[in-house]
């Protein structure tokens, strides 16, 4: 059986990392692609090198060229930029928006049956923005964002309660960012819910509000310590897990950013929700019932997020 294809747009920290963990785990051969001259090439020559030691096969290749991710199975786009001392979020937004157009028609001239992960923020626009230029079907275009935040969430509360990361399963609705909701009720360990564990004086209140507020802001605790760039290991292997599912037919059910049609009440806007992942994309969008907090909250991410489509579509009048 031929090897699966897996391309990476996007050859900077995160690509070079998802390079490393897709060819380790011989995913199947490995594409790098960016803008930047060389950088793609170099990365997969030396990751290619780590082959020998590591001893897998994968093909790992750089290209600057769209036709070099021609047929790829699996994409994973981490193109784009930061943002930088002095930009606004629009500039940030009207740049990345860019790069998704230029992503998104390489995409459906040269692998339009792909299963397509999103990681460039800000995510919940700019995959949508990814759909949108590239056609193809909603089920197939996912952001990651959910699996990240909730493994900030389990590290966070297994460290709490001084117990392995294994059995701690968490859940993250909503938006990338501020407004995402960790929901306690349905974070557990071993399957006892978190509000039981405070019952039971494993933990308080007040610790676990200061570890949600410390999940929404994950992202920017790394950022501040790495003052160059963002976090990249943690996001890397959050995608390779989804990238997992979807080629092994796994019918996992993780927390990605995907297009509602209805559900929770909220139409054609990318948001993050629990879905079944397997080979058909995303096969189920999973409805769980949400108390008056953790709604009211939802209800705040779905806003900011339709608040940066309506920036885009100003940008971007194509996407209007
Ligand atoms: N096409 C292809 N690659 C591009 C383009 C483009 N139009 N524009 C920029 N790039 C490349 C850059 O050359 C760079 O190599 O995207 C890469 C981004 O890499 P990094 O700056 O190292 O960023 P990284 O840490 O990998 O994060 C990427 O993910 O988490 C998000 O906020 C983060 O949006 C950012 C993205």
């Amino acid at each position: 059986m031929a090897r699966k294809k897996i391309a990476l747009i996007g050859a900077g920290n995160i690509g070079g990392t998802l390079a490393h963990l897709a060819a380790a785990k011989e995913l199947g051969d490995v594409v790098l692609l960016d803008v930047a001259e060389g950088i793609p090439q170099g990365k997969a020559l030396d990751l290619s090198q780590c082959g020998p030691v590591e001893g897998f096969d994968s093909a790992v290749t750089g290209s600057n060229d769209y036709a070099a991710i021609e047929g790829a199975d699996v994409i994973i786009v981490t193109a784009g930029v930061a943002r930088k001392p002095g930009m606004s979020r629009d500039d940030l937004l009207g740049i990345n928006l860019k790069v998704m157009k230029a992503v998104g028609e390489g995409i459906k001239q040269y692998a339009p049956n792909a299963f397509v992960i999103c990681i460039t923020n800000p995510l919940d626009a700019m995959v949508w923005a990814l759909r949108e230029f590239s056609g193809l079907p909603h089920n197939m275009v996912v952001g990651m964002a959910g699996v990240l935040d909730s493994a900030r969430f389990r590290t966070f509360l297994a460290q709490e309660f001084n117990v392995s990361v294994r059995d701690v399963t968490a859940f993250v609705l909503g938006g990338h960012g501020d407004t995402m909701v960790p929901v306690v009720e349905y974070s557990t360990v071993a399957g006892i819910p978190i509000p039981d564990l405070i019952e039971m004086g494993w933990s308080t209140k007040e610790r676990i509000d200061a570890i949600v507020q410390r999940t929404r802001s994950g992202g920017g605790e790394i950022v501040g310590l790495l003052k160059t760039g963002s976090a990249f290991y943690a996001p890397a292997t959050s995608a390779i897990e989804m990238a997992q599912a979807y080629l092994g037919n796994q019918k996992r059910l993780l927390p990605c950013a995907v297009n509602l049609n209805g559900e929770y009440g909220v139409d054609n806007l990318y948001v993050g929700v629990p879905v079944i992942l397997g080979a058909g994309g995303v096969e189920k969008i999973v409805e769980i019932k949400l108390n008056d907090e953790a709604k009211a909250n939802f209800q705040l991410s779905v806003d900011a997020v339709k608040e940066l489509l309506v920036a885009c579509k100003g940008i971007e009048p194509s996407l209007a």
